[in-house]
């Protein structure tokens, strides 16, 4: 046990910084905010925030384009106040994860400025320019993620640049060693200023193939899916190159100490866990599993998948699960108020490095935003589809006071309906609480290193009833689950009769007969 590194028992919670805590009063969360909610986060019980990005930005994206890889944008403070949230998190023993953006830029960011300046400019080569189609459209039938053409022409030069998101969202030329370098030195920039490490936003975004064809149509797309899954991106992401480049930031990583690396990836198991290298030549320490936001909620299909994931992962290769983030639906949308508590202990329960989104601690729902509120490009550009992605990023809800506390101007996205019941102080006050259950839960994680470290056993998947054994040398712990609303028996093995219940997601203390929604963890 005492060999596994630190992210291998930590909990990381993702804070969405616009959301977390305005301490300036212009209805946008900041960086003074998250210092001030810190204690708070200390006594939830999480080891790690990872921040979404804070970089000067003309917010496109709400950060997700940057204008500039190594400094702080105005809105959420200045390089001071980062280092004064550094050191307040490291001394309360929290670690501190940035957002890194290296698939893409802003078309603000000086590089691009230059290298759209002329075709001879010596940052041309540092985005993706292509020449028209012989019928002067676009160099091929890639599509970007937030819909239409992924290629946007420029009139100045007569080229098309290739962007996967928003047209404010050039892809950077990750064959040019020189963009490469630049970026590593980003990398060094903030380990150096100290943070843990970082999660890297699309990573398997980031090589394209080197000869443009076009990609292969879905023949499976219909009207009111999105628009970017009109073809398979086999050409456009996952390209065998990226796999030299993870290493490589693993390599500045791992010079730097204790540091951490998580690759936010879609793709099915066999291909995300390619994205840990090998024994010789590490990838990413954490390659993203978000198989719990499209799972099947049901018994057997959540063994399959923790089987499946489980024996495909490589050797030495550290597991990982994510319940949400800020661009999917929420837990408590998704499979309900009550079921979302027995997510939560599944979440904390399975072996490896949980994430916890903010918000999810409270229960939080989606919260439905009024056309006219609209923010978020990807609900703007494809409305209606559920796109949307401002439904989970609405602020976070402290107490009772005005705007629960979050801001003392207007918030930048409406709180949820039942802010006044659904917040941090109330929460903490009743023992009946998600809050207070996901605290629960994360001390337990803390006491039992079986929880933390050890092994993964199923024990019973059938209709609802999911339940599996966490072993770490004498310490066992024996997780049951009721992933429906009807009762449900369970025999348990001789081995955990004379377990005690230490938390339950309804309160009940029978695990031979689970009521609606009902979970345990016997230890
Ligand atoms: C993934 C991020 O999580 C998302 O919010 C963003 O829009 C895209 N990458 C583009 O950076």
């Amino acid at each position: 046990m005492n060999d596994a590194a630190w992210w291998q028992s930590a909990i990381i919670y993702q804070i969405y910084p616009r959301s977390f805590q305005d301490s300036n009063g212009d209805g946008i969360g900041d960086l003074r905010g998250i210092e001030a909610r810190l204690d708070t986060l200390v006594e939830l019980g999480i080891d790690a925030i990872w921040i979404s990005p804070i970089f000067p930005s003309p917010m496109a994206d709400f950060g997700y384009d940057v204008a500039d890889y190594c400094g702080i944008d105005p809105r959420f403070g200045t390089l001071a106040d980062f280092d004064s949230l550094l050191a307040a998190a490291h001394a309360r023993g929290i670690k501190l994860l940035l957002d890194l953006v290296p698939n893409h830029s802003s078309d603000q960011h000086p590089w691009f400025v230059e290298s759209r300046s002329s075709r001879d400019n010596p940052k041309r080569d540092w985005y993706i320019w292509r020449d028209p189609a012989p019928d002067g459209g676009p160099p091929n039938n890639w599509i970007s993620d937030f819909g239409g053409s992924a290629w946007e022409w420029d009139d100045a030069t007569g080229q098309y640049y290739y962007h996967a998101f928003l047209k404010e969202q050039p892809d950077l030329n990750w064959r040019n060693p020189a963009v490469r370098a630049a970026m590593m030195d980003v990398l060094r920039f903030w380990f150096a200023r100290g943070i843990d490490g970082f999660r890297i936003d699309v990573l398997w975004h980031m090589v394209k193939h080197a000869d443009f064809p076009d990609n292969p149509v879905n023949a499976e797309w219909q009207p009111g899916m999105p628009d970017y899954m009109r073809v398979h991106q086999t050409h456009s992401a996952d390209q065998p190159e990226i796999h030299d480049i993870a290493a490589e930031m693993r390599q500045i990583a791992d010079a730097h100490g204790a540091r951490v690396l998580i690759g936010e990836i879609y793709l099915p198991v066999p291909d995300l866990v390619r994205y840990y290298g090998t024994v010789d030549t590490p990838g990413v320490h954490l390659p993203f599993n978000f198989q719990l936001i499209g799972a099947e909620w049901d018994a057997p299909a959540l063994a399959a998948m923790i089987d499946a994931y489980e024996a495909a992962l490589p050797p030495g290769g550290w597991p990982n699960w994510v319940l949400g983030n800020h661009d999917r639906p929420r837990i408590a949308t998704r499979v309900g108020a009550e079921q979302a508590r027995v997510a939560m202990l599944l979440l904390l329960t399975l072996r490896g490095t949980p994430t916890l989104y903010n918000g999810d601690e409270l229960g939080i729902a989606d919260v439905d935003i009024p056309a006219e509120q609209v923010q978020d490009p990807r609900e703007l550009n494809e409305p209606g589809i559920g796109m949307g992605r401002d439904p989970v990023r609405t602020p976070m809800a402290w107490d009772v006071g005005p705007n629960a506390s979050f801001t003392s101007a207007t918030p930048w996205l409406p709180l949820h309906a039942d802010w006044a019941s659904r917040n941090v102080a109330v929460q903490r006050g009743d023992p009946a609480s998600m809050w207070r259950l996901t605290q629960k839960l994360l001390a337990l994680r803390r006491a039992h290193p079986a929880l933390a470290l050890g092994d993964y056993h199923p024990v019973a998947a059938s209709g609802a009833l999911l339940a599996y054994e966490r072993r770490l040398g004498t310490d066992r712990v024996l997780v049951v689950l009721n992933l429906g609303g009807t009762p449900q028996s369970f025999a348990i093995p001789e081995w955990a009769e004379g377990l005690a219940v230490v938390a339950a997601a309804q309160g009940g203390a029978d695990p031979a007969l689970l009521g609606p929604h009902e979970g345990y963890v016997l230890a």
